[in-house]
């Protein structure tokens, strides 16, 4: 089969290798799946530029999810054949892959496979960081960074499904535009704006019960800033970190800018800190991943959740593909076909 394998770190263009390997073999409570697409995520951009910890050693083959048809079945629930949608704990970009059967969810006919691509990761964290964890309640406000990207629109609709009004940001005057179409009801553009004092400007000073960083460091102790009594902030990635891939100190500036808390300012103001890492939730409770996985598949498939697919690309085109969800002009997301 042919698999995509990151072999040096760094430039998308001299990044990976496509390359022949020998089709896997699913063990006891797995599938096998033939891959007809397979989606990116900014994780992988960040395991690229060899700032994602828990990624494997060079080469490996990278990938959290696929759409495709079950080629061979070791368990009861999935038949061969059936067309599905899965997590992949990296080894997604190929043509073939094994999946335990936690984390393989029968796709209907009417959710397109690129769609489909964007389940299994980005809507699974936004379901579980804002109906798991956050618990978004009607009426609240909701601020939501990076807005425009993959799991930022997720959160978005699921937000919006809970009844709560949405606040984005984005980094593009095209993001913005794309976001009040998307019913996104106050959206700042960042890199004009300053979020802390705008978005209580635009709301007539009401703060966010709920806010999502993808970005962390200095983004997330300004986001706690604003942060309403009785909110919770959910904390899921580090972007940040790109913005200091010339410091040597970088690591630090990351930490740093996190700022420190203590359990006594939480319970004086009633607030929540809350992280989300769904590599750590598929190895140690893959029944969350599991219900997060049908849930939104069910949702998609009755049309109330509507992934939004930005770019898609010819598999052996990953290079193109990682430098444009690099370039932070992408928006949803960003799909791999094989022919
Ligand atoms: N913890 C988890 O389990 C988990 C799971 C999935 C994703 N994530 C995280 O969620 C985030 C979004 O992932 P995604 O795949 O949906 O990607 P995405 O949002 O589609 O694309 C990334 C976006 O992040 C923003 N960004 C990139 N670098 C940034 C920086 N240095 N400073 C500020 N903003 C920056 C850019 O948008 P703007 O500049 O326009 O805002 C960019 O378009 C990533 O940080 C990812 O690591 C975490």
């Amino acid at each position: 089969m042919k698999a995509i394998q990151l072999v040096k770190y760094g430039k998308a263009d001299r990044a990976f290798r496509i390359t022949e390997l020998p089709v896997p073999e699913p063990g006891e409570g797995e599938v096998l799946i033939k891959v007809s697409s397979f989606g990116l995520n900014f994780a992988d951009v960040m395991s690229r530029l060899g700032l994602y910890r828990e990624a494997p050693k060079t080469p490996f083959v990278p990938g959290y999810e696929v759409v495709g048809t079950v080629e061979k079945s070791n368990v009861a629930s999935l038949k061969e054949g059936e067309r599905v949608v899965a997590f992949t704990r990296f080894g997604g970009y190929a043509q073939y892959v094994t999946a335990p059967e936690l984390a393989v969810v029968p796709l209907p006919e009417r959710v397109s496979g690129a769609a489909g691509t964007a389940l299994a990761t980005q809507y699974c964290t936004a379901w579980h960081a804002a109906i798991d964890m956050a618990n978004i309640r009607e009426g609240e406000l909701v601020l939501i960074h990076a807005a425009a990207g993959g799991v930022g629109i997720a959160l978005t609709q699921i937000a919006h499904m809970r009844g709560a009004t949405v606040a984005g940001t984005a980094g593009s005057e095209e993001k913005i535009r794309f976001l009040k179409d998307s019913n996104v009801e106050y959206a700042v553009n960042y890199r004009e704006k300053d979020f802390v004092e705008e978005l209580p400007r635009l709301t007539g000073g009401r703060l966010p019960d709920v806010i999502f960083d993808p970005v962390g460091g200095k983004n997330f102790s300004r986001s706690r800033k604003i942060l309403a009594v009785g909110g919770r902030i959910v904390t899921y990635g580090a972007s940040d970190q790109l913005n200091h891939l010339k410091n040597p100190l970088a690591p630090l500036k990351l930490l740093f800018g996190f700022g420190f808390l203590h359990p006594v300012g939480l319970i004086m103001n009633s607030k929540g800190v809350l992280g989300v890492n769904m590599l750590k939730i598929a190895d140690h409770k893959p029944e969350i991943l599991q219900k997060a996985m049908q849930q939104v598949v069910r949702l998609a498939a009755e049309g109330k959740l509507i992934p939004v697919v930005g770019k898609e690309y010819p598999a052996t085109e990953i290079a193109a593909a990682h430098a444009f969800l690099e370039s932070r002009k992408s928006i949803g997301k960003i799909v791999m076909n094989w022919e």
